[in-house]
C-alpha cells in the first residue's frame, strides 16, 4: 500500500519531551524544559494588559476579510518601533521591507527562503542553538558552516567564532540571537558585538538577528541593542522578531520579519519577492494577535501596564537565577557561577546526558537533553526539591 514504507519520524526535542512528560504516570513530576513563562504558582498566566486589549480589539473587530499577504502594516509599523527603538525606526522604515509572520519561526523560515532563493544558500550558525534553527535550515537544504558557541568555561567562544567567520565566503548569512540566548543564556558583550559587526561588514557577511526574548533579559531597549549596533554600522540585514514570549501570545503566532535595504526601491523589490514566497506557503497571516500587540503598544495605559508586567517577569527570572546559584554553591561542590553571567529565561546547566536522564528517571525532573533549564519553571513549592536533586546527580 502507499504508506507502508513510512517509518515513525523523530520526535521534536521540545514537543516530544512534553508528550513524554504528559504520559509519565508519576504524580510528582516537574517540567523545566519548555520555553513558556510560568508564574510563582506554576501557571502560564496571560499579561493582564494583553488580556485587556482583547476586549478593545473584539469590539473594534473589522469586517470578515483576509489580511494582505504582508499582514497588517499597522502592526509591522508599530512593532518596528519597539524592535528597533522609535528613533532608529523613523530613520529606517522607508527602506525596510516588513512583513507580519507566523511567530518567530515563520519569520526565520520566510527570511531563509528569501536568502536561499535570491542571495546565497550559505549560512553559518553557532552550536548549540535553538533546535528549530537547524531544522528550518536543513529543510531548505542550505549549505551550513557551524562554530562552537561556548568555550570550556561556558563563556561565548569569541576567538573561535571570529576565526570561523573570517573564513566564510561573501554573502554568507550569519544567524545571531540578539539576547537571552536559547539555550545557553550567554550573550555577546558590547565590545564583542562591535568587533563582530566590523568583521562582518569587511567580509560582506549578512547578519540575520533572531529576537525572541526582548524585555526578558535587561530591558526592552538593551535586549535589542545588538540590532541597534548593526543598524548604525550600516549593514544590509534581517531581523526575525516574535511576540510569543514578551506578550505571552504563543498560540496566536505573532511575529515579523524586517529586511533592511539601502533605499526605498530596494525595499519595494525585496517586498515584491517576499510576497510570492508567503502566498505559496500560508497565503497571509491571522489578524487577532497582531491587533492585540498594536493595541497594547499604541494605548499608553496598556503599554505602561504591559511594560510593568514584563519588568516583573524579568526581575523574577533574575532573582530566581541568583537564588538558585546562591543555594547551589552552598550545597554542591560543582561550580555553577557561570549561570550568573547569563540572562533570560534559560540556561544550559552543563549537566551530562546521563545526569539529565537520572534527573528524569529518579526524580521526575524533565530538562531538555542538552540540560537547558527554564528558570520560570522554578517556584516556592518545587525549588528545594529540584535543587537537591541536581546536587545529588552532580555528586
Ligand atoms: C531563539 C528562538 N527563536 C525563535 C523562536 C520562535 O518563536 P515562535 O514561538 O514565535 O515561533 C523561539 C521559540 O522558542 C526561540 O527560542
Amino acid at each position: 500500500m502507499i504508506f507502508d514504507h513510512i517509518e515513525k519520524g523523530p520526535a521534536d526535542p521540545v514537543f516530544g519531551l512534553v508528550r513524554e512528560f504528559k504520559l509519565d504516570p508519576r504524580k510528582d513530576k516537574h517540567f523545566l524544559g519548555i520555553g513558556v513563562y510560568q508564574d510563582e504558582i506554576g501557571k502560564k498566566t496571560h499579561f493582564t494588559s494583553v488580556f485587556a486589549a482583547q476586549k478593545i480589539v473584539e469590539e473594534q473587530r473589522r469586517e470578515a476579510n483576509y489580511l494582505p499577504i504582508k499582514g497588517s502594516s499597522e502592526f509591522t509599523d508599530t512593532y518596528g518601533s519597539l524592535v528597533f527603538t522609535e528613533n532608529i525606526w523613523e530613520e529606517i522604515k522607508e527602506r525596510t521591507s516588513s512583513v507580519q509572520t507566523l511567530g518567530g519561526t515563520g519569520a526565520i523560515k520566510v527570511g531563509f527562503d528569501f536568502l536561499n532563493q535570491f542571495i546565497s544558500n550559505k549560512v553559518c550558525y553557532f552550536v548549540p542553538t535553538w533546535p528549530n534553527h537547524k531544522q528550518i535550515i536543513n529543510h531548505i537544504a542550505m549549505d551550513v558552516t557551524t562554530a562552537p558557541y561556548l568555550d570550556s568555561e561556558k563563556l561565548v567562544n569569541f576567538e573561535k567564532i571570529l576565526d570561523v567567520l573570517s573564513h566564510l565566503p561573501e554573502k554568507t548569512t550569519v544567524l545571531l540571537q540578539a539576547s537571552c540566548h536559547n539555550p545557553t543564556g550567554a550573550d555577546f558583550s558590547y565590545s564583542q558585538l562591535k568587533e563582530l559587526s566590523e568583521l562582518m561588514l569587511k567580509k560582506k557577511l549578512i547578519p540575520f538577528f533572531d529576537l525572541a526574548y526582548q524585555g526578558l533579559g535587561v530591558s526592552l531597549s538593551d535586549d535589542a541593542y545588538p540590532i541597534q549596533i548593526f543598524v548604525k554600522d550600516g549593514h544590509d540585514m534581517l531581523v526575525a522578531a516574535t511576540c510569543s514570549k514578551n506578550f505571552g501570545l504563543y498560540s496566536q503566532r505573532v511575529g515579523a520579519l524586517f529586511i533592511l535595504t539601502q533605499n526605498d526601491k530596494q525595499k519595494e523589490n525585496v517586498s515584491s519577492n517576499l510576497e510570492p514566497l508567503i502566498r505559496a506557503n500560508y497565503s497571509n497571516p491571522p489578524s487577532f494577535g497582531a491587533d492585540l500587540v498594536t493595541c497594547v503598544l499604541r494605548n499608553s495605559q496598556l503599554r505602561n501596564k504591559w511594560e510593568q508586567e514584563l519588568e516583573q517577569r524579568r526581575s523574577r527570572l533574575a532573582n530566581l537565577r541568583s537564588q538558585f546559584v546562591g543555594e547551589l554553591s552552598q550545597k554542591s561542590t560543582a561550580n555553577f557561577d557561570f549561570l550568573l553571567r547569563q540572562k533570560g529565561m534559560f540556561s544550559y546547566l552543563g549537566l551530562t546526558e546521563t545526569q539529565v536522564q537520572e534527573l528524569k528517571d529518579k526524580f521526575g525532573i524533565y530538562l531538555l537533553g542538552n540540560s537547558r533549564m527554564n528558570f520560570a519553571s522554578l517556584n516556592k513549592s518545587n525549588f528545594e526539591f529540584i535543587l537537591d536533586a541536581i546536587v545529588k546527580v552532580c555528586k
